[in-house]
């Protein structure tokens, strides 16, 4: 019998590249997309997961960090991979344990490089520009206790304009992003 992987993808902001990753597993007959779990209860990826019919967790920083709440909804619903599509917050010790090389996240710059705590969404392309670097890109890579620090799976560049504006720079690095993060996932997912 085929065994069904589940994914759990955790997001805190609009949530464009979660929508895509539920997206691609639509039809898929073995990798599900279980369940989405948000930090913030007015994210728009919480619309998003709704639309697409896939249930959400909203959870505090207590059920995160000072509760078993989030870990046992990953346990009751036998999730293989976390993904992390935007997620602002560090994920806690138990969980990396866990969950060990089974929790993955996609970074907006070419790693190790802007990377780090308050290095996130449009903070990361103002300072490319601002350092006026030629090429940019993203970084999917595993989950450890630090922001930004696990072993690097995948990275792919794109060039940084003259004249780019930290919006423009954005719609390069999703368009890589929607690209290549759902096909990383299921080569994760393929070697678990
Ligand atoms: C994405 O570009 C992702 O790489 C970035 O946040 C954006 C979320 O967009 N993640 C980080 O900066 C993590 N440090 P989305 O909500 O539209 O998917």
């Amino acid at each position: 019998m085929l065994k069904i992987k589940n994914i759990a993808v955790f997001a805190s902001g609009s949530g464009s590249n979660a929508e895509n990753i539920i997206k691609y597993f639509e039809n898929n007959e073995s990798i599900n997309v279980k369940m989405l779990l948000c930090n913030l209860p007015t994210a728009y990826v919480l619309r998003r997961a709704s639309n697409l019919n896939i249930p959400s967790v909203i959870f505090s920083r207590n059920d995160l960090y000072k509760s078993n709440n989030v870990i046992d909804k990953l346990l009751y619903n036998k999730i293989d991979l976390i993904v992390l599509a935007g997620f602002l917050w560090l994920v806690p010790e138990n969980i990396i344990r866990l969950y060990k090389n089974r929790i993955v996240n996609i970074h907006p710059a070419l790693l190790p490089d802007y990377g780090g705590r308050g290095m996130y969404g449009d903070n990361v392309h103002k300072a490319v520009i601002a350092d006026g670097k030629k090429e940019s890109g993203i970084t999917i890579h595993y989950v450890n206790e630090n922001y930004d620090d696990g072993a690097i799976i995948f990275q792919a560049k794109c060039k940084v304009a003259d004249i780019e504006t930290p919006e423009s720079l954005a719609a390069k690095i999703h368009a890589l992003e929607y690209e290549y993060y759902p096909k990383i996932i299921e080569s994760v997912l393929m070697r678990l």
